[in-house]
Protein backbone atom coordinates (compact mmCIF):
# COMPACT_ATOMS: atom_id res chain seq x y z
CA UNK A 1 0.00 0.00 0.00
CA UNK A 2 1.51 3.56 -1.25
CA UNK A 3 -0.22 6.97 -0.41
CA UNK A 4 -3.45 4.70 0.26
CA UNK A 5 -3.47 2.92 -2.52
CA UNK A 6 -2.86 -0.66 -3.36
CA UNK A 7 0.67 -1.59 -5.30
CA UNK A 8 -0.41 -3.17 -8.36
CA UNK A 9 2.08 -6.30 -8.35
CA UNK A 10 2.37 -6.90 -11.97
CA UNK A 11 4.52 -3.69 -11.51
CA UNK A 12 7.03 -5.59 -9.38
CA UNK A 13 7.15 -8.37 -12.23
CA UNK A 14 11.18 -8.85 -13.39
CA UNK A 15 12.05 -12.07 -15.46
CA UNK A 16 14.36 -15.00 -13.61
CA UNK A 17 18.33 -14.22 -14.35
CA UNK A 18 18.55 -16.45 -17.74
CA UNK A 19 20.39 -19.20 -18.24
CA UNK A 20 21.44 -19.53 -14.73
CA UNK A 21 20.95 -22.07 -12.00
CA UNK A 22 19.76 -21.46 -8.30
CA UNK A 23 22.05 -22.63 -6.05
CA UNK A 24 19.25 -22.66 -3.80
CA UNK A 25 15.37 -22.93 -4.75
CA UNK A 26 12.77 -23.17 -1.26
CA UNK A 27 9.00 -22.19 -0.04
CA UNK A 28 8.82 -21.16 3.07
CA UNK A 29 5.90 -22.05 5.12
CA UNK A 30 3.63 -20.35 7.86
CA UNK A 31 6.48 -20.51 10.59
CA UNK A 32 8.63 -18.89 8.54
CA UNK A 33 6.58 -15.60 9.39
CA UNK A 34 6.90 -12.39 11.50
CA UNK A 35 4.28 -11.04 13.32
CA UNK A 36 2.86 -9.36 10.46
CA UNK A 37 2.35 -12.77 8.62
CA UNK A 38 5.25 -11.99 6.12
CA UNK A 39 8.31 -13.82 5.89
CA UNK A 40 10.51 -13.23 8.91
CA UNK A 41 14.08 -11.47 7.71
CA UNK A 42 15.75 -13.88 9.92
CA UNK A 43 14.84 -16.43 7.91
CA UNK A 44 15.87 -14.67 4.34
CA UNK A 45 19.44 -14.15 5.69
CA UNK A 46 20.34 -17.28 7.19
CA UNK A 47 19.21 -18.89 4.02
CA UNK A 48 21.14 -16.46 2.05
CA UNK A 49 24.18 -17.37 4.30
CA UNK A 50 23.57 -20.99 3.07
CA UNK A 51 22.74 -20.10 -0.48
CA UNK A 52 26.53 -18.05 -0.79
CA UNK A 53 28.07 -20.73 1.30
CA UNK A 54 27.43 -22.83 -1.64
CA UNK A 55 29.74 -21.69 -4.63
CA UNK A 56 32.50 -20.74 -1.70
CA UNK A 57 32.30 -23.93 -0.43
CA UNK A 58 32.73 -25.45 -4.10
CA UNK A 59 35.55 -22.53 -4.76
CA UNK A 60 37.76 -23.51 -1.48
CA UNK A 61 37.22 -27.17 -1.75
CA UNK A 62 36.59 -27.92 1.90
CA UNK A 63 35.35 -25.91 4.53
CA UNK A 64 34.60 -22.31 4.91
CA UNK A 65 33.34 -19.71 7.98
CA UNK A 66 31.32 -16.26 6.88
CA UNK A 67 33.23 -13.79 8.19
CA UNK A 68 31.24 -11.08 6.82
CA UNK A 69 27.72 -9.90 5.41
CA UNK A 70 29.04 -6.75 3.52
CA UNK A 71 25.49 -5.24 2.51
CA UNK A 72 21.83 -6.65 2.73
CA UNK A 73 18.81 -5.23 1.17
CA UNK A 74 15.43 -6.12 1.65
CA UNK A 75 13.73 -5.07 -1.62
CA UNK A 76 10.51 -6.56 -1.20
CA UNK A 77 8.61 -8.95 0.85
CA UNK A 78 8.89 -12.25 0.72
CA UNK A 79 5.14 -14.06 1.35
CA UNK A 80 4.28 -17.33 3.10
CA UNK A 81 4.31 -20.24 -0.09
CA UNK A 82 6.46 -18.31 -2.51
CA UNK A 83 9.09 -20.07 -3.92
CA UNK A 84 11.88 -18.64 -3.17
CA UNK A 85 15.35 -18.84 -5.73
CA UNK A 86 18.55 -17.78 -4.67
CA UNK A 87 21.40 -17.39 -7.16
CA UNK A 88 24.74 -16.76 -6.02
CA UNK A 89 27.77 -15.50 -7.98
CA UNK A 90 31.96 -15.36 -6.83
CA UNK A 91 32.64 -11.63 -6.77
CA UNK A 92 36.10 -11.89 -5.76
CA UNK A 93 38.95 -14.30 -4.46
CA UNK A 94 41.92 -13.43 -2.14
CA UNK A 95 44.33 -15.10 -0.25
CA UNK A 96 41.54 -17.09 1.99
CA UNK A 97 38.61 -15.38 1.43
CA UNK A 98 35.74 -15.89 -1.13
CA UNK A 99 33.22 -12.81 -1.66
CA UNK A 100 30.04 -14.03 -3.44
CA UNK A 101 26.99 -12.29 -4.24
CA UNK A 102 23.17 -13.05 -3.55
CA UNK A 103 20.25 -12.68 -5.91
CA UNK A 104 16.54 -13.30 -4.52
CA UNK A 105 14.00 -13.86 -6.41
CA UNK A 106 10.25 -14.94 -5.15
CA UNK A 107 8.05 -16.18 -7.68
CA UNK A 108 4.32 -15.55 -6.48
CA UNK A 109 0.81 -15.74 -7.36
CA UNK A 110 1.68 -18.69 -9.83
CA UNK A 111 -1.65 -18.00 -11.51
CA UNK A 112 -0.19 -14.80 -12.92
CA UNK A 113 3.62 -15.95 -12.91
CA UNK A 114 4.76 -12.67 -11.23
CA UNK A 115 8.53 -13.26 -9.89
CA UNK A 116 9.69 -10.51 -7.57
CA UNK A 117 13.44 -9.63 -6.84
CA UNK A 118 13.30 -9.50 -3.04
CA UNK A 119 17.00 -9.50 -1.93
CA UNK A 120 20.69 -8.29 -2.60
CA UNK A 121 23.21 -9.34 -0.75
CA UNK A 122 27.29 -9.89 -0.45
CA UNK A 123 29.00 -12.11 2.01
CA UNK A 124 32.59 -12.90 2.53
CA UNK A 125 33.48 -16.31 3.60
CA UNK A 126 37.18 -17.70 4.90
CA UNK A 127 38.34 -20.79 4.10
CA UNK A 128 39.27 -22.60 6.84
CA UNK A 129 41.03 -25.78 8.04
CA UNK A 130 40.40 -28.16 10.81
CA UNK A 131 41.63 -25.45 13.13
CA UNK A 132 39.40 -23.34 12.33
CA UNK A 133 42.01 -20.86 11.43
CA UNK A 134 42.48 -19.05 7.74
CA UNK A 135 43.66 -21.97 4.77
CA UNK A 136 45.05 -20.15 1.48
CA UNK A 137 42.95 -20.88 -1.26
CA UNK A 138 44.69 -22.83 -4.39
CA UNK A 139 42.91 -20.20 -6.39
CA UNK A 140 44.31 -17.40 -8.26
CA UNK A 141 42.52 -13.79 -7.92
CA UNK A 142 39.31 -13.39 -10.41
C1 LIG B 1 36.75 -16.79 9.90
C2 LIG B 1 37.93 -16.65 10.87
C3 LIG B 1 38.56 -18.04 11.09
C4 LIG B 1 38.95 -15.74 10.19
O1 LIG B 1 40.00 -15.56 11.10
P1 LIG B 1 40.70 -14.12 11.23
O2 LIG B 1 41.97 -14.28 11.97
O3 LIG B 1 39.66 -13.17 11.72
O4 LIG B 1 40.99 -13.82 9.69
P2 LIG B 1 42.05 -12.86 8.99
O5 LIG B 1 42.16 -11.56 9.68
O6 LIG B 1 43.29 -13.67 8.72
O7 LIG B 1 41.29 -12.60 7.60
C5 LIG B 1 40.95 -13.70 6.76
C6 LIG B 1 40.36 -13.14 5.49
O8 LIG B 1 39.12 -12.53 5.77
C7 LIG B 1 39.13 -11.18 5.27
N1 LIG B 1 38.36 -10.36 6.17
C8 LIG B 1 38.62 -10.10 7.46
N2 LIG B 1 37.67 -9.29 7.96
C9 LIG B 1 36.80 -9.05 6.96
C10 LIG B 1 35.62 -8.26 6.86
N3 LIG B 1 35.14 -7.56 7.89
N4 LIG B 1 35.00 -8.22 5.68
C11 LIG B 1 35.47 -8.91 4.61
N5 LIG B 1 36.58 -9.68 4.65
C12 LIG B 1 37.24 -9.73 5.82
C13 LIG B 1 40.60 -10.79 5.25
O9 LIG B 1 40.82 -9.73 4.35
C14 LIG B 1 41.24 -12.07 4.82
O10 LIG B 1 41.06 -12.24 3.43
P3 LIG B 1 42.26 -12.64 2.42
O11 LIG B 1 43.06 -13.74 3.08
O12 LIG B 1 41.58 -13.13 1.18
O13 LIG B 1 43.06 -11.40 2.21
C15 LIG B 1 37.46 -16.06 12.23
O14 LIG B 1 37.21 -14.68 12.07
C16 LIG B 1 36.24 -16.75 12.78
O15 LIG B 1 36.31 -17.89 13.22
N6 LIG B 1 35.09 -16.03 12.73
C17 LIG B 1 33.80 -16.64 13.14
C18 LIG B 1 33.21 -17.39 11.95
C19 LIG B 1 31.79 -17.81 12.25
O16 LIG B 1 31.52 -18.40 13.30
N7 LIG B 1 30.89 -17.51 11.30
C20 LIG B 1 29.51 -17.78 11.49
C21 LIG B 1 28.90 -16.69 12.30
S1 LIG B 1 27.16 -16.75 12.22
Amino acid sequence: MIGGQELDPTELHVELPSGREPVLRVVPMPADANPSGDIFGGWIMSQVDIAGSIPALRLAKGRVATIAVNSFVFKQPVLIGDLVSFFADVARVGRTSITVNVEVYAQRRFEQEITVKVTEATLTYVAVGADRRPRPLAVTEK
